[in-house]
């Protein structure tokens, strides 16, 4: 019996939501384990779509235990939000089904404040983050200076952490030309939503721990996407975690013995949100065919997504850096009716020919990519559910990425339902 992690492989909104969503009928447990609110998880189920950012995507399933892991920065209000918006479409979220980590940092309102003035004095280089204060936050946590879930319990302790933090932060706004914020005013919301949050806190380990004892299944959710982790990605243009297999360890308590299946999660094509490089965006009529079909508009922000082929190159490398045993191909409908289909299976770069991304933020951005051209199919494989039900072109397609990427598609998606799903290997029997 197998514990999964999921993990995005490309620049995050593969699908992440509706695989944990899917996967999570088979697991006990789902435990989110790096990022923040700056991650949009979609589900759509029966026709009623849910948008998730903090919780878990296994919370809408009644009998599973949902996990805020130590590796996610929480933002209090975020999160009493969105339990809000769940539970008014129905979903039970209590203390018995929610399980906050003691040692999470939280995002505060500075850290938003700080995201937006690094932002707008980065000007044109600006990386286009979510707004979120995921960066400022994630900064304090390896600065030793971040509130965390636990401090809530002691508001002595509490106040003399905010100040020490708070004179830190106000002398870097005030050098960015931004307003200062009064301590005084996010101790008293701090105060006003401790409760709240503390009804659900936890020691996350010692419960991963029990449950593992017990036998029981675990599904480690990851936010984001590998090109856009902190060491691996497009750095600087990345967000403020790891999303590396590996993080799901660290970012819940848990050995890296207990994770047993590396689960990719990869869109049939590409997209980014925000600046950076990507090397197979298509400024044309192929990303704005890809974008309209595939609704590619953020969960979170709203932003339209760039949109390009499919990059073998990048997939290839989160195979290798993430362990990656098998991925899920999701939204392969969205190719349905292209008369052709590229596909990027290396870089030329100065010359030379180039089988991986390097790591120096001017070659990620001077890379151009070497396409194969593929077939396309007219019939459609949208609500799919046999393999058998796909044209022969798109059997070939899924194959040869497959071959390129160096892992087996294991789950097939074919639109946002959640049954629109083919099965070709349950991870947890691995
Ligand atoms: P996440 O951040 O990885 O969870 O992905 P998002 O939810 O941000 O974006 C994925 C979008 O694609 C959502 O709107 C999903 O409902 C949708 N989606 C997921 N799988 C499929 C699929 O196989 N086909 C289509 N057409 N849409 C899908
Ligand atoms: P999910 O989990 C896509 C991007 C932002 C920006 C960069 C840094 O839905 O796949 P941040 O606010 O994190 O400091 O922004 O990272 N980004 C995402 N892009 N999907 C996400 O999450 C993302 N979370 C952050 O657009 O480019
Ligand atoms: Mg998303």
């Amino acid at each position: 019996m197998a514990n999964v992690a999921v993990i995005g492989s490309q620049w995050g909104d593969e699908g992440k939501g509706k695989i944990v969503d899917w996967l999570s009928s088979r697991a006990d447990v789902v435990v989110r384990f790096q990022g923040g609110h700056n991650a949009g998880h979609t589900l759509v189920i029966d026709g009623v779509t849910y948008k998730l950012h903090l919780l878990p995507s296994g919370i809408v399933r009644k009998s599973k235990l949902s996990i805020i892991g130590n590796g996610v920065v929480v933002d209090p209000w975020a999160l009493l939000e969105e339990i809000k918006a769940v539970q008014a479409q129905g979903v039970a979220v209590t203390p018995e089904k929610l399980i906050i980590a003691e040692n999470a940092p939280l995002i505060l309102p500075v850290h938003a404040a700080l995201d937006r003035a690094l932002e707008a004095a980065r000007g044109k280089k600006a990386i286009g983050t979510t707004g979120r204060g995921i960066g400022p936050a994630y900064e304090d946590k390896i600065a030793r200076r971040a509130i965390r879930i636990c401090d809530l319990e002691h508001p002595d302790y509490l106040k003399e952490k905010l100040s020490g933090m708070m004179l830190h932060h106000n002398a870097l706004l005030k050098g960015l030309g931004a307003e200062p914020i009064d301590e005084n005013d996010i101790y008293r919301a701090l105060m006003d939503v401790r409760e709240d949050i503390l009804q659900y806190t936890g020691v996350v380990w010692k419960i991963l721990d029990e449950a593992r004892r017990k036998g029981q299944k675990i599904l480690f959710e990851g936010a984001q996407g590998m090109m856009l982790d902190v060491d691996h990605g497009t750095y600087p243009f990345v967000t403020s975690s790891n999303m590396a297999a590996a993080q799901a360890a660290t970012g819940s308590g848990v050995g890296p013995d207990a994770i047993n299946y590396v689960l990719g999660i990869t869109k049939a094509y590409t997209t980014r949100v925000g600046e950076g490089p990507f090397p197979t965006e298509q400024n044309n009529e192929v990303g704005e065919f890809l974008g309209t079909k595939g609704h590619e508009f953020g969960t979170t922000t709203g932003r339209k997504r760039r949109c390009g082929w499919f990059d073998a190159v990048i997939v290839r490398q989160a195979v290798k850096i993430c362990g990656i045993q098998g991925i899920a191909l999701t939204k392969l409908d969205v190719l349905d009716g292209l008369e052709e289909i590229k596909i990027c299976t290396g870089y030329e770069l100065d010359g030379e020919k180039l089988d991986y991304l390097p790591a120096s933020a001017d070659k990620q951005a001077r890379v151009t990519p070497v396409y194969e051209t593929m077939e396309g199919w007219n019939t459609s494989t949208r609500g799919a559910r046999s393999w058998k039900d796909l044209p022969a072109e798109a059997v070939k397609y899924v194959r040869h990425i497959e071959e390129l990427i160096g892992a087996p598609v294991t789950l097939l998606s074919t639109s946002p339902e959640r049954d629109d799903t083919i099965l070709m290997h349950d991870p947890f029997m691995s």
